[in-house]
């Protein structure tokens, strides 16, 4: 099976941004965290990140054309208002589970909407790292 875990905007400066929101671990650590949970698994993973909008929806397009099984993504701010990431997400037909380390509904009002969950099964947060373990498990389930 093939899962491809997409990042967005400002989640590369994790163990840098708002530790006391995001904790110290860096990017590099947590990608390396969720790999090993299934090095030997008969799963491939791949974790992509991009800061920009336009790369995020190319990255959703090469899931469609790689027959990606799952994709977990993290669409960091652009998930309170990028529409066009909702329409990606359903235009490549692939079961998505939307992911945020942090709790969103305990925070700014802006955050706890989610203009891109509505495209997903499922929405998973306020678990940190290891959201992305319980997103790729529920994927790997089905
Ligand atoms: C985030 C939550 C978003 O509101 C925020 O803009 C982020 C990270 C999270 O993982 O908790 O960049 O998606």
């Amino acid at each position: 099976k093939k899962i491809l875990i997409i990042n967005g905007p400002n989640l590369n400066f994790l163990g840098i941004r708002e530790k006391g929101i995001y904790g110290n671990d860096d990017y590099n650590s947590v990608c390396k965290y969720i790999k090993e949970k299934y090095e030997n698994e008969d799963v491939k993973i791949d974790i992509l990140q991009s800061n920009s909008e336009g790369k995020i929806i190319d990255f959703l397009q090469s899931a469609y054309f790689n027959e990606v099984d799952g994709i977990v993504i993290n669409p960091g701010a652009y998930t309170h208002y990028s529409y066009a990431i909702f329409d990606a997400i359903k235009s490549v037909s692939i079961p998505t589970v939307e992911v945020h380390l942090s709790n969103i509904d305990e925070r700014e009002e802006f955050r706890k909407i989610s203009v891109t969950a509505p495209a997903c099964i499922a929405q998973i947060y306020g678990k940190g790292k290891d959201g992305y373990v319980e997103a790729v498990e529920l994927l790997l389930e089905r």
